[in-house]
This record gives structure tokens, C-alpha cells and sequence, in this order.
């Protein structure tokens, strides 16, 4: 029997538009994480805030769950819909709607790409400071729900340090200001932060306001070759002491051949077990001369084994397509992402024990490590064998993650540093959340949700009535 809501949904919501072809079901249901064969109800494409107030209210009124739909960039299945869910996307609000000089405010809508938030603050001789390698494909409002960081955190903070406001609807269909663009709002709980960072459980952002910043001075990329882990954090700590950072990241040998493989330059003739990129200010001649006396002192120390200044932009771009292009190399095989934070001062003690751990746990996968080593942030990435079944390749490495989550515990570290949590890293919240954090977490959920309908089953199970996910591809 043919499934009457769609109908129903068209009727009751003119202005809205609906998608319910085998394809974009496929299309919209799924993030980069590729697990779960997408399911959704139908997708929704609303146009105004009222239409969205309308769709949610008509999920609580009817039972049925919502997706929050952005760029479906997610690593951690966050926007998956392999359930019979409402995707709503967000793909139409893309409008860059105001732009306040006085605060430094840019509004937009959740569909915004991050590239074009970027471009919009350009034109107003600023920046927004918060970018990562999917700027083209991902939202602003993804990056809200998954408070996300990438490669600028070092210097400016994550998603959440640049949110002047939120315009959220609740899981109950209620329309709610968050902050209003203050600086300054000593009035009781702030619950903008608490929506950034949520993964769509708590509602939908329909507007979110953005602080804008003045552009760094002018700056310079290296790229430098390590021989060791203990050399990367004196490498960083060097570093940091004489030269304004922008930017700390490192890969490793197998990385870089992956990246090479797809096609990036090979940056020098010999192979070195770890790389670092490095983008500091450079705007004097001062500054660009600590910068090649550090360079010299670290070459010196035996902490570096070769390096390179880009002598230009397109040399600055070839050497962060290094760092960048990881992600996309990497995805033909497949990968299980660990995306992993502690503290940096407890970085060499469980980085040794996570390398011993990994080494007696994955003898036989091709295991990448990469990340935002100046935030305490490892991306440590698993590649399927060719001929493993996906499922058996899963299980191996939740099994070792759940060792992984051990470790971190003991050093006070977070499963997820900027992914999130999802459905992918859900079985191991607990090493990172204990049961008293986890019980408020409920509470807050059930406050802005009461009929858990917004994004069941991602982060964490809250008390939604709603069908539990398997695993199934
Ligand atoms: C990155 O740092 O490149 C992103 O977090 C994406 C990834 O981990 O693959
Ligand atoms: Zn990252």
C-alpha cells in the first residue's frame, strides 16, 4: 500500500516543494559517511521560516521524525535517513540576508555554503574566520550542528566562538531568538551554545548571525618534513614561541602518498615519517626572517629534515592541497573515522599509547593519521582492506574503537574533537560524557523536543518512540 503522507504533506504545504524519487531519496538521505542505506519518508524544501514551523509542527503532530538537511558533508552519519524520516532541507534558505557594520554582523540563512560566507564577508573587508577543506559543499548551518572547527581553531576558535545569534525552531515548532547578536548577555542560560553543536536534536536554525573579524596581515605557508611524533610537538611548541600561527597541521607518510596518488606533487625526493603544514603571519621582513631562523635552529635540532617556504599563492595552494585533499584521496577506500581530541599537554602520553594500541590492534589495515595537532586533534583514519565485507571491516574497527574511547578516557580526551557524534561514534559518547552529563543531556533534549522528533537516534537515544537503526551496509 502506497504511503498517503507525501500527498498529504503537498497539500497541506503549498509553498513548500517535495521530493520523493527513488534517487533523491538516496541522494538526500545520506552523508559522506556512506553506512546506512538511505530511507527517508520524502524530502522537504521549504522556502520561509513559517514553512518550517508548519513541517515540524505536522512531525510532532503525526509522529514522524525530521532530518535537518545542510551539505550532508557529515563524517558521522548525522543527517543520515535510513529510517522513514522527514529530511528537511535547508537547501533553499541559501540567502546572505544582512549585513550590520557597526556590530560586525553578517545574517544569513542555514543553507548557506560556507564559501559563499566567506565571499560575503570579503565584501565587506572582513573575514569570517572558520574554514575547512569542504567550505564549497558544507553549510553554515551543518557547521552550527556540529560546531565544527577545521583549520583555523589554532588562532580564531571553533564554530561556536563566532554564532552573535541563532534564530531557532524547536523541536515543538516554537520560534525562539537566541542571543540577538549581544556581546554581552549575562541573563540566565545561554542556550545559543547549547543548539551549536546539538546535530539538528534540538530543532532547526532558520537564521543564525555571524561575527566578522579583520583579515590576518599578510601570511606564509611552510611545509616541513619530521622524523618523528616527539619532533612534531617540540616542532609546534618552536613555533608557536616565535611566529604567529594560522594554522598547525600535520599528515604522515601515508597520507601523503594517498594524496600523491590522487594526484597532489610530491613535495620532496625523500620520504619522511611526518609532515607539517604551517601558515603564520609574514606580512614584514621581521616576520619572514624569524620564520627562516626558526626554520634553520629546527633543521639544526634534528627536529626537521627538510622544508619549504611557498614563494607564491599558487605554491601556497599546492602545499595545502597536501593537507586538504586527504579527505577526498582517502574516500575511495572506504575509511573508518576517528576524529579524537586531549588536551595538548597530555598529547605525548596518549599518543604513545593510542600508537602501541593501533599497532597490536591493526596489524593488517592501512591506518592514516592526520589532524589539527596545534588543538589537541587527531584525525586517525582506517582503510578497508578491498576484500573485506564492509560490515565485518565496521565491526573490527568499533571494537578497537571502543579501546580508542578507553584511552582517551584515561587521558581526558573527547571521542569526537569536531565531527560529532551521530550515529557513528553513539555506542562510545559514554567514554566521554559520564552517566550524570549524559542524564542533563536527556533533560535538555526533552525540553526543546518533547515528542522526540527532531534527528532521533543521532548522538545519543533519547526517549523517542522511533525505530532504532542497524547497521546495513
Ligand atoms: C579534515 O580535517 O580534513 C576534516 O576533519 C575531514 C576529515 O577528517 O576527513
Ligand atoms: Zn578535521
Amino acid at each position: 500500500m502506497s504511503d498517503s503522507r507525501p500527498a498529504e504533506l503537498a497539500r497541506l504545504f503549498p509553498g513548500v516543494m517535495f521530493k520523493t524519487d527513488s534517487a533523491d531519496l538516496e541522494y538526500y538521505g545520506r552523508d559522506w559517511t556512506r553506512r546506512w542505506v538511505p530511507a527517508p519518508l520524502a524530502i522537504a524544501f521549504p522556502s520561509c521560516v513559517e514553512d518550517v514551523q508548519g513541517l515540524v509542527r505536522w512531525a510532532n503532530t503525526h509522529q514522524v521524525a525530521i532530518v535537518p538537511s545542510g551539505g550532508r558533508t557529515g563524517l558521522s552519519g548525522g543527517a543520515v535517513a535510513a529510517n522513514g524520516e522527514l529530511v528537511l532541507s535547508l537547501e533553499r534558505m541559501n540567502r546572505v540576508l544582512d549585513f550590520d557594520p557597526a556590530d560586525r554582523i553578517l545574517t544569513v540563512q542555514p543553507g548557506v555554503p560556507l564559501e559563499m560566507v566567506h565571499a560575503a564577508a570579503r565584501e565587506h573587508g572582513l573575514i569570517y574566520p572558520v574554514d575547512f577543506a569542504a567550505r564549497g559543499s558544507c553549510t553554515i548551518g551543518g557547521n552550527i550542528a556540529t560546531n565544527a572547527g577545521g583549520i583555523r581553531v589554532i588562532r580564531y576558535g571553533n564554530t561556536r566562538n563566532w554564532i552573535a545569534g541563532l534564530t531557532l525552531v524547536s523541536g515543538s515548532g516554537e520560534l525562539v531568538q537566541l542571543n540577538r547578536g549581544l556581546v554581552k548577555n549575562s541573563s540566565g542560560y545561554d542556550l545559543r551554545q547549547l543548539v551549536i553543536g546539538a546535530e539538528g536534536t534540538l530543532g532547526i536554525v532558520v537564521e543564525a548571525m555571524l561575527w566578522l573579524t579583520d583579515p590576518p596581515p599578510e601570511s606564509s605557508v611552510m611545509l616541513l618534513a619530521l622524523p618523528s611524533f616527539e619532533a612534531l610537538m617540540q616542532v609546534f611548541e618552536g613555533l608557536r614561541a616565535r611566529l604567529t600561527l594560522s594554522a598547525f597541521e600535520f599528515f604522515t607518510q601515508r597520507a601523503l602518498v594517498h594524496v600523491v596518488a590522487h594526484g597532489a606533487q610530491r613535495p620532496f625526493e625523500e620520504e619522511h615519517p611526518y609532515y607539517v603544514v604551517t601558515e603564520f603571519d609574514a606580512d614584514t621582513e621581521e616576520k619572514q626572517d624569524a620564520a627562516l631562523a626558526a626554520f634553520s635552529e629546527l633543521l639544526d635540532a634534528g627536529l626537521v629534515g627538510d622544508g619549504v617556504i611557498a614563494q607564491s599563492q599558487a605554491q601556497a595552494a599546492a602545499l595545502w592541497r597536501l593537507r586538504e585533499g586527504i579527505t577526498e584521496a582517502l574516500a575511495p577506500h572506504v575509511p573508518y573515522k576517528n576524529d579524537v581530541s586531549v588536551r595538548i599537554g597530555a598529547m605525548p602520553a596518549f599518543l604513545a599509547e593510542t600508537q602501541a594500541l593501533l599497532a597490536r590492534e591493526y596489524p593488517q589495515f592501512d591506518v592514516v593519521w592526520f589532524g589539527h595537532i596545534g588543538d589537541g586533534n587527531l584525525h586517525i583514519n582506517v582503510l578497508k582492506p578491498e576484500p573485506m565485507a564492509n560490515a565485518d571491516f565496521v565491526h573490527e574497527c568499533s571494537r578497537v574503537t571502543s579501546l580508542l574511547a578507553q584511552a582517551l578516557q584515561r587521558h581526558g580526551g573527547s571521542i569526537s574533537a569536531e565531527h560529532g557524534i551521530g550515529l557513528v561514534k553513539k555506542p562510545h559518547l559514554s567514554s566521554t560524557r559520564d552517566a550524570a552529563e549524559l542524564a542533563l543531556m536527556r533533560g535538555i533534549r526533552h525540553a526543546f523536543d518533547p515528542n522526540g522528533v527532531m534527528n532521533p537516534h543521532k548522538l545519543f537515544d533519547g526517549d523517542s518512540t522511533h525505530a532504532s537503526y542497524g547497521e546495513t551496509r
